[in-house]
């Protein structure tokens, strides 16, 4: 199948370069000319494991193009997807003008059926508004073509993005339109031969799908992080609460890890932008608000930690930093919990040293070169001189580490546990003191 993808972004890519491995014949349309350029040079302008062998096998193929030529674009793909950004605006709604740009476009150069497929994350209502813009084009150019509007949600998690695109747990297919439905059916029959994973509904429950999943996922996250607040001031282990009610499979184990707070493009964005829509149609978002506003706490905790444990004076102290990026696999510092708590330090006139495994420039082009951070080129770089270690990203590096090193290394052997990664008991008997999230009481019993 001919299929044109509007947006070489992060969604985009992944996208076009999935589809073109199962064969079909894929043109992908960027406004940005350097980074159509950068892509016909072979180079990756993101960190996706996996991502730049699969772009460059099927660019040998000859499936997989990059453009900058809209004309050019309309006119190849049956399928034109829309994966373009949806910034938040700032009263958290999102910014629909590169979409409806997009649409513009399409209205503008399309001569014969094309189906429209919105891969962006976009507001309930959206592919209404997609379809009024493409109607009004048509209108304006006095053309008279057939035209369906589809709602094709992605799921994909960043650093398992190629595994997430290739073996979905759903493919979720909003189409008013059966010649459209047929079509979304037979691009996707490749990824789900065991059994039938295309989910189709009608338009606006597959735009809310999208919002729901992540909403869902946030809202185990908060709520874990909650309990994890309230476990460490009851003197109960957070971790063992979590066995004990991940076990029921009504439950499940996924998702309900505590930590220093979500991060990322989508939850934050997505909670914010559903709460928005609510209120647009006078429904107060109860959970929605709650999911947020614990989220904003939790990533203040590791500062309190830190601040506590040093009676509020850490004016000339230098804190070691383990992990930038907002989750593992990724060098995404997108709403990172990293962020909040180095700002914080600085705020209080603390130093940061840090280090993460891909993260680096990202924290270079987010601040700039500043006394107050030094990045390391290791992770035991970053304890030279520092009264403190705080892991924030549970890459898995970080995981068993040399901890006589670390505790040689640091002025003062305090370590905070941001992910839970280590076990209390060996890091209080290694000498540490030793603060995770929500292990209150059953780590101080070991000392
Ligand atoms: C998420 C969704 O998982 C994906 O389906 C959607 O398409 C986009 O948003 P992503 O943002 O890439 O994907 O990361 P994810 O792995 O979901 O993690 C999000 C954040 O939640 C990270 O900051 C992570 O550290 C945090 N998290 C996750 C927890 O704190 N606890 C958990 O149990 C799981």
């Amino acid at each position: 199948m001919k299929i044109t993808i509007f947006g070489s972004g992060y969604v985009g890519l992944v996208t076009g370069t999935c589809l073109a491995e199962t064969g079909n014949d894929v043109l992908c349309v960027d406004v940005n000319a350097d980074r159509v350029a950068r892509l016909n040079r072979g180079e990756v302008p993101i960190y996706e494991p996996g991502l730049d062998d699969m772009i460059a096998a099927n660019r040998n193929a000859g499936r997989l193009r990059f453009t900058t030529d809209v004309a050019e674009a309309v006119g190849h793909g049956l399928l034109q997807f829309i994966a373009v950004g949806t910034p938040s605006e700032e009263d958290g709604s999102a910014d629909l003008q590169y979409v409806l740009q997009v649409a513009k476009s399409i209205g503008e150069h399309m001569d014969g059926y094309r189906v429209v497929v919105d891969k962006s994350t976009v507001p309930v209502g959206t592919a209404d508004r997609v379809r009024a813009v493409l109607s009004e084009q048509l209108a304006a150019r006095g053309m008279d073509v057939p035209y369906a509007v589809v709602s094709n949600p992605e799921f994909l998690k960043e650093g398992a993005a190629i595994n997430d695109f290739m073996k979905p747990d759903r493919v979720v297919v909003g189409s008013d339109d059966g010649r459209a439905t047929q079509l979304m059916r037979d691009l996707y029959a490749p990824f789900g031969r065991k059994q039938e994973k295309v989910l189709v509904m009608d338009v606006r429950s597959a735009e809310l799908t999208k919002y729901a999943a992540n909403a869902m996922l946030a809202t185990k996250i908060s709520f874990m992080n909650e309990l994890a607040g309230l476990a460490e001031r009851l003197g109960a282990d957070i971790e063992s609460v979590r066995h004990g009610i991940g076990s029921d499979p009504r439950i499940g184990y996924h998702f309900i890890y505590p930590g220093c707070g979500y991060g990322g493009s989508c939850f934050p964005k997505d909670v914010k932008a559903l709460a928005g829509t609510a209120r647009e149609v006078d429904y107060q978002p109860l959970i929605l608000d709650a999911v947020e506003a614990v989220n904003a706490r939790q990533k203040t905790v590791l500062f309190q930690r830190l601040y506590e444990h040093f009676h509020g004076h850490l004016e000339g102290r230098t804190i070691a930093l383990w992990g930038l990026a907002f989750k593992p696999n990724t060098d995404d510092m997108r709403e990172a919990p990293s962020r909040t708590l180095m700002e914080a330090l600085w705020q209080a006139g603390a130093r940061v040293r840090a280090f993460d495994p891909e993260a680096m420039d990202e924290t270079r082009h987010l601040y700039g070169e500043r006394d107050d951070l030094a990045l390391c080129d290791s992770a035991y770089d970053t304890l030279e001189g520092a009264d403190a270690l705080v892991l924030c990203t549970e890459w898995q590096q970080f995981r068993s580490p040399d901890f006589d090193r670390i505790k040689a290394a640091l002025k003062q052997p305090v370590l905070v546990d941001g992910r839970n990664v280590y076990d209390p008991k060996r890091m209080v008997d290694a000498g540490f003191t030793y603060y995770a999230i929500g292990r209150g009481e059953s780590v101080r019993t070991f000392n």
